[in-house]
């Protein structure tokens, strides 16, 4: 692989949605952020420069890190934040991975504005495993917020109160014409008849999973958290915040001068946080040279696409279960397929007493809160790989995150009153290539909602899903270890239960959590130590000189 050079400025920049203008950060004054693009194999530096009064870190989410941890950039955990007029050079290589992922700001909800597609093609003279296609095009759906996205999300921690729902989603940072004075920011897609285009969809929104669909054509999905899957047609794409997902879209042979509207909207799976918006762009057949007067003259209408209804878990479970890893001889699912370590971990909300000298504005005047295992995350003083790498844990962490619910869990078809949450900055620790089976299920207490969760420095397979609670004496027995999906964001889903298996070979310390930034914020999260192995090729090297001090 070759090295690649990218100088990224995070500085103010007016934008202007939804008739208002509102000073966003920004890399390099682009919203969205420009794109990356490399090779499986490439090393890419990437000098990120602050210019802006916010503390900020950024994550090349989905890349593996393998033995760069450093590089990861989830702040307090894999370094401290780049401080204003500070620089830091994120250094990283892309080993055995292609397809589409994104980065993001990985601070407080700086990620609203600051995120952009990573491309990463095949190795040279490696042709992808489905047709060659015509054209490629990132499609980066997001959030809007006409207020300040920093004021919202520290307003709400304050109060303990849900923070407000964005005003917009976004195809490429463009609202469309569903939204008030946003016809001129609309997505436009111009395409020829009769060729395979290549869109890589990527959820960049901060709190919502998203249907997407194009009207009367038909997606073809081959690649998922930059993992190419058996190839499957659907209607309709499911996307939740973290994931990307590649598809092949065929136009068709004779249409010039037709024009079909393409939309997102949510899929929401609870009845919690309800949300009809609707982000529009259109799809625009060129003007092709064959067109004859009769079919120049013959405008067709605007066709829109149907979705399904924004509650429709039916169609959601069904699409989650159609991704399966392609599985082949060049691209096997290396499955593990003994466990070393079981977990079972619960994920939801929860609520914390508001502090004596605090009005709060939670539900019994409590606080809203979120936790895994009963446990929320405490964010520490220092970055944890940083503490554990120079053994200074003490103070910082501790290794006792626990392996089942602190309070025994049963999900009965409503939601459990068990409210208990406890605070602090818990690890789990595993020796180098421990295999790993992690149950995630979802307690539905307080929000009756779907978590995606997102692992850091893996790719997790998805040996098992289901409803109700997982059995552990039934289920395992019905675990997929031949072709399960292989991805870095799995939803699991409100009121069920999901199965994923990976290993820990790669050392250093992994962060975990809800990718809904809401439930993030609110302590959705964890971390994993993965020790270094005896090998020279399995320890973490010491940090770069120029990693930023707390
Ligand atoms: Cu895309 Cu830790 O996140």
């Amino acid at each position: 692989g070759i090295t690649r050079h990218y100088k990224f400025n995070i500085k103010l920049q007016n934008v202007t949605r939804l008739c208002q203008t509102k000073s966003t950060v920004t890399v390099n004054g682009q919203f969205p952020g420009p794109r990356i693009i490399a090779r499986e194999g490439d090393r890419l530096l990437i000098k990120v420069v602050n210019h802006v009064q916010y503390n900020v870190t950024l994550h090349w989410h989905g890349v593996r890190q393998l033995r760069s941890g450093w590089a990861d950039g989830p702040a307090y955990i894999t370094q401290c934040p780049i401080q204003t007029g500070q620089t830091y050079v994120y250094n990283f290589t892309i080993t055995g991975q292609r397809g589409t992922l994104f980065w993001h700001a990985h601070i407080s909800w700086l990620r609203a504005t600051l995120h952009g597609p990573i491309v990463i093609l095949p190795k040279r003279h490696a042709s992808y495993p489905f047709p060659q296609p015509f054209k490629e095009v990132p499609i980066v759906f997001g959030e809007w917020w006409k207020a300040d996205t920093e004021t919202i999300i520290n307003q709400a921690m304050q109060t303990g109160s849900a923070p407000n729902v964005s005003d917009a989603y976004t195809i490429n940072g463009l609202p469309g014409p569903l939204y008030n004075c946003s016809a001129k920011d609309t997505f436009k897609l111009k395409v020829k008849p009769g060729k395979t285009y290549l869109l890589r969809l990527i959820n960049a929104a901060l709190n919502d999973e998203l249907f997407f669909s194009i009207a009367n054509h038909t997606l073809t999905v081959v690649e998922a958290d930059a993992v190419y899957v058996k190839p499957f047609q659907t209607k309709t794409v499911l996307i939740t915040p973290g994931q990307t997902t590649n598809v092949l879209l065929r136009t068709k042979s004779k249409l010039p001068n037709a024009t079909f509207i393409m939309a997102a909207r949510p899929y929401v799976s609870g009845p919690a946080a309800f949300d009809n918006t609707t982000t529009t762009g259109l799809l625009e057949y060129e003007k092709s040279s064959v067109s004859t007067a009769k079919t120049k003259n013959k405008k067709l209408p605007l066709l829109k696409p149907v979705l399904p209804q924004l509650n429709d878990t039916s169609f959601a479970i069904k699409y989650i279960r159609k991704i399966r890893s392609l599985a082949s001889e060049k691209f096997p699912a290396n499955v593990p397929k003994t466990v070393d370590r079981r977990f079972f971990f619960t994920v939801g909300l929860g609520l914390i007493p508001c502090p004596q000298n605090q009005t709060c504005q939670g539900p019994n005047n409590a606080k809203l809160t979120a936790a895994i295992n009963n446990v929320s995350f405490v964010q520490p003083s220092i970055a944890l790989l940083q503490a554990h790498f120079f053994n200074q844990s003490k103070g910082v962490f501790t290794t006792d995150f626990p392996s089942n619910p602190l309070v025994k869990f049963n999900y009965t078809g409503t939601p459990p009153s068990n409210l208990f949450v406890k605070t602090g900055t818990k690890v789990v620790v595993l020796p180098f290539n421990t295999s790993v089976e992690l149950v995630l299920q979802d307690t539905s207490i307080i929000a009756a909602e779907s978590h995606p969760l997102h692992l850091h420095g893996f790719n997790f397979f998805v040996v098992g899903l289901g409803f109700g609670n997982f059995d552990p004496n039934k289920d395992p027995s019905k675990f997929n270890l031949v072709d399960p999906a292989e991805r870095n964001t799995i939803s699991v889903p409100s009121g069920g239960w999901v199965a994923i298996r990976f290993l820990a070979d790669n050392p250093g310390v992994w962060f975990m959590h809800c990718h809904l930034e809401v439930h993030t914020s609110w302590g959705l999260k964890m971390a994993w130590v993965v020790m270094d192995g005896k090998g020279p090729k399995q320890k973490l090297p010491p940090p770069p000189s120029d990693l930023p001090k707390c």
